[in-house]
């Protein structure tokens, strides 16, 4: 198998749980994790979550969550400071960004170039160097800035992915939403997988 090497931003937008079910889908892949998570990214994961998937902890939550299984990739921590971070250059490898969940604070950013931390700076790689990227924002209502952020995101070439799971799956638990998010997000990758069922008419 090839390892890919996928960054993900987790930033504080309510929906924590998708980006540890986004996380654990790719570690199974054996992806390599180039991870930055913002400070209010922290803590709604420790808010929603839980403590014991504060970063620091994340990955042995994973696995207790999820399984072994995920222990077929790595996660490589950033600091949202650091600038100075391989993923801050377009000359790492670093194929593709998934933003998940992304705050409007963070879209903004993104939408204007600002590159004010590490997961901005990361993002503006991708685009810049016209590598797929992943926003999943999410608020409601939503403001005319906010929209046309979406927007600007959109033609800059962001894949724009608001966190909205469907209901004609019949999702019974929390986890049935977060299995669809993190389907999209593994099907915008282009892998395979099995965490909803397909529409089949
Ligand atoms: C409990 C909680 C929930 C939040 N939910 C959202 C949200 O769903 N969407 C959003 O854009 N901001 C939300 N925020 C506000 C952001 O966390 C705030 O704007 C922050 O500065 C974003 O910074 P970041 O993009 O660097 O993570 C929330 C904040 C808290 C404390």
């Amino acid at each position: 198998m090839i390892e890919r090497t996928i960054a993900v931003g987790i930033t504080g937008a309510s929906g924590a749980i998708y980006a540890v079910r986004t996380l654990a889908a790719l570690l199974e892949r054996g992806c390599r994790i180039e991870l930055v998570v913002s400070d209010f990214g922290r803590r709604l994961l420790r808010d929603e979550v839980g403590d014991e998937a504060a970063v620091d902890r994340l990955q042995p939550y994973l696995r207790s969550r999820y399984g072994e299984a995920v222990a077929a990739g790595s996660v490589v921590l950033h600091s949202n400071r650091d600038l100075g971070a391989a993923i801050a250059s377009g000359s790492h490898t670093c194929e593709s960004m998934v933003i998940v969940p992304c705050s409007m604070k963070t879209m903004a950013g993104i939408a204007h170039g600002l590159s004010r931390n590490l997961v901005e700076r990361a993002a503006d790689v991708m685009l810049k160097e016209r590598r797929r990227l992943i926003i999943v924002p999410r608020e409601t209502p939503m403001s005319l800035p906010q929209l046309r952020n979406m927007v600007l995101c959109a033609e800059a070439g962001a894949l724009m992915m608001p966190a909205m799971p469907a209901f004609y799956q019949g999702p019974v638990t929390l986890d049935d939403l977060a299995d669809f998010m993190a389907g999209k997000i593994l099907a915008a990758l282009g892998f395979e997988h099995q965490l909803y069922p397909a529409w089949n008419g």
